[in-house]
């Protein structure tokens, strides 16, 4: 725990939010940390600490390489295109970084090279020989989620090499039943290679773990499971961490180790430390102050629960023993459902970013609708889309943007835009009289601490509250005060003014407060006010004799059939027109890049395939599978087939009756969740979305072989 030398000084804060892999987009629920991060490094600017904030794109490891490969581009061409996706989708929900940097930089690469030497130095590092699936065809080791074969404990098919998604049964690549390389199709071997492992096991790290774990770093409930992870004291429960992979792989290659890279996971946290000294060059920050041993500068990390072990366990310990300071807190939030379940292709709750924006527009209410919901803990978070519409309808709209629209025009259109105050209420309290709101805009920036605690706990839903709270107090005023009424009455004019200004220092106390989850309204309003850029301190102050500018329209309604467009856009079998809208666009750039030819074979081979002209007697959905569709199959026998087939994402059910197609009519039946699988449709598909399933040529007839 450090010290701060000088409490009453701007406290010296660097935060960061997990780095986003650059293989896939950015969805909904990445947003939720990026707009938790957001929001409280932007209370902590207007409290006037400095405080900065950085992040970067997670670029290296097998799965980067094999998609550049696919696409026929380099990784470093991939990596690039996606930072640039990364960086507008973080822009346009107003996720302001200080920094976004690569892991694939050179600031990076030399920090984890220099903490590598170093725990090479204190004797931390050791290699070993491990076995471990090889791909001969592709002459690559495979990553367990690239081999696949039959489940050991349920005996589905084509199941990855950790864990089953049939039965959820977690195993071993070795277990698995025929294993073939996910990469090549080809039958893996085992083969030995040296491997590079962090001695997370050693005395030195267990001990400063345990130590680390009661510094109060962590929040209750990451503390418990790092209590277990830790085990009892003297009990040695910690792995050595295998921090190696061997050529090919996208990555840094390890010093003196030529050959071997180090795992991305490595240099993940890392890249926390390679974009801020990015930050450092461009502004003059200086680094050590931030990550020497001893610094009295904060640090903390934003992220996800499932990620609390590589941070709670692996980046503290590397830290330390490379004579690194540590975090001063990780703040691990849970994850997001939506309507109450996980999202979904399916169901059109898999929504990306990019999809969020062309649809709703306005991203703030995205993050007014998180920060209602966020409260510091790891509990899971629901986006409920109908509660969404109402509670930015309510809230915003007629609770908050109300108060301006009741208060403006007056001040505008009969004061000349002045803002004036009677003398009394700069005595804040002392001499409230009757229903002014003299008590009322010293009670609502008496709370400036109370919601300034909630912000910094991270207890954004408590903060919300209170501030809602104030802005019914706010518009109850204006009910009383009938400010309407006033303006039809003569001889009213100077109480109208105190009544529309009051109403307008009300909303300049509840611009501020709310500013860390709306950003861009309040630079609107704070151009409205004609005011600078609203800080904390302000809450103490008012507007008096003051010339604002005319009222433009703030926000609008969030209208509902905006969110049914939007699901209804992200529904998988509508894909090719939404969800993969930006590969499609990627698509048109990329050159053309077809899976390599499968080996050779003989026309013997080619006729143990029983092709056979199929009529689609009835196709529907399968209650509970996100990707089948229930083809019943007519091929001349005296009972129809059932097949299973992976292609609800492509077709309506109803458009598939009475269709001819092509089956594998002697392919052995597959026992699946959803019942007996008795052969397999034909379908093509490629590197551009979508799925096509065959059609012979018009005579064809049911039951008629294809050779
Ligand atoms: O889980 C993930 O998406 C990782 N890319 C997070 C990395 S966070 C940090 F360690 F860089
Ligand atoms: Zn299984």
């Amino acid at each position: 725990m450090t010290i701060r030398k000088n409490p009453a000084a701007p406290r010296k804060i660097l935060v960061t939010s997990a780095l986003p892999y650059a293989n896939g987009s950015i969805h909904l629920g990445h947003l939720v940390e990026y707009i938790q991060t957001d929001i409280w490094v932007r209370f902590q600017k207007m409290r006037g600490n400095e405080c900065h904030y950085v992040c970067a794109d997670d670029t290296h490891g097998t799965p980067i390489m094999l998609r550049a490969e696919k696409e026929g581009i380099t990784p470093e061409q991939l990596i690039a295109r996606v930072w640039q996706e990364h960086y507008d989708d973080f822009a346009a929900f107003h996720v302001a970084f200080d920094n976004y940097g690569s892991t694939n930089s050179n600031e990076t690469k030399e920090f984890a090279q220099g903490i590598y030497r170093k725990l090479k130095a204190e004797n931390l590092i050791e290699v070993r020989s491990i076995e471990q699936y090889y791909d001969p065809v592709k002459s690559m080791f495979l990553p367990d989620r690239f081999i696949k074969g039959e489940c050991p404990k349920c005996h589905a098919k084509d199941q990855y090499g950790d864990n089953c998604e049939a039965c959820g049964a977690a195993y071993v690549p070795t277990e698995l039943i025929n294993p073939y390389s996910a990469v090549s199709g080809a039958k893996p071997e085992l083969r030995n290679s040296d491997h590079y492992f962090f001695k997370l096991s050693a005395d030195t790290c267990q001990q400063f773990l345990r130590e680390w774990t009661r510094s109060g770093s962590l929040q209750a409930e990451a503390a418990n499971k790092m209590q277990e992870w830790l085990g009892a004291e003297g009990e040695n429960k910690l792995s050595d961490w295998d921090i190696s992979r061997d050529a090919p792989y996208f990555g840094f290659e390890i010093p003196d180790a030529p050959g071997k890279y180090f795992y991305v996971w490595l240099d993940a946290p890392v890249g926390y430390m390679g974009s801020f000294k990015q930050l450092c060059a461009k502004s003059g920050i200086a680094f050590d102050d931030y990550w020497k041993p001893g610094s009295d500068a904060e640090l903390y990390h934003f992220i996800g629960k499932d990620i609390l072990y590589f941070h709670a366990l692996f980046w503290p310990a590397m830290l330390q023993h490379a004579g690194f300071r540590t975090p001063t807190k990780l703040f691990a939030h849970g994850f997001l459902t939506v309507n109450g379940e996980k999202m979904s292709k399916s169901r059109g709750t898999f929504i990306t970013a990019r999809s969020y924006v062309e649809h709703i527009k306005n991203t703030e209410y995205l993050r007014y609708y998180y920060a209602a919901k966020l409260n510091g803990t790891m509990e899971d978070l629901d986006l409920n889309l109908e509660d969404f519409v109402a509670k930015v309808n309510s809230d915003l709209i007629g609770k908050y943007i109300n108060i301006a629209s009741r208060c403006a025009g007056f001040i505008t259109n009969k004061f000349e835009g002045k803002v004036v105050l009677p003398q009394r209420m700069f005595n804040y309290g002392s001499e409230s009289q009757g229903v002014e709101s003299d008590s009322l805009q010293a009670s609502f920036a008496s709370k400036a601490s109370e919601i300034a605690a909630l912000y910094e706990s991270r207890d954004f839903a408590k903060a919300l509250r209170e501030i809602m709270a104030l802005t019914d107090q706010a518009n109850q005023y204006i009910d009383e005060m009938k400010p309407w009424v006033l303006a039809k009455q003569e001889g009213q004019e100077e109480r109208l003014q105190t009544v529309c200004s009051s109403g307008l220092n009300l909303f300049r106390i509840l611009t501020l407060y709310l500013k860390p989850v709306l950003p861009e309204l309040a630079k609107k309003i704070e151009s409205f006010l004609n005011i600078p850029p609203l800080q904390w301190s302000d809450a103490q102050t008012l507007l008096q004799n003051h010339t604002i500018n005319t009222y433009q329209h703030l926000a609008t309604r969030l209208d509902p059939k905006l969110i049914e467009a939007m699901v209804a856009a992200n529904q998988e079998s509508l894909k090719p027109m939404t969800e993969s809208h930006s590969e499609t666009r990627h698509a048109e750039h990329q050159q053309k890049a077809i899976a390599p030819i499968a080996e050779t074979i003989g026309i013997d081979d080619f006729m143990k395939v029983d092709l056979r002209v199929a009529r689609i007697v009835n196709a529907e959905h399968v209650e509970g599978a996100e990707k089948l569709l229930k083809l019943t199959l007519d091929i001349g026998e005296a009972q129809p087939r059932t097949v299973f087939a992976g292609i609800k994402s492509a077709y309506d059910p109803e458009k598939l009756k009475g269709r001819m197609t092509v089956m594998v009519a002697n392919l052995a039946p597959r026992k699946m969740k959803f019942g007996l699988s008795e052969g397999m449709v034909l379908a093509a598909s490629g590197e551009a979305p979508g799925l096509f399933i065959l059609s012979p040529d018009e005579g064809a007839q049911p039951g008629m072989r294809i050779k």
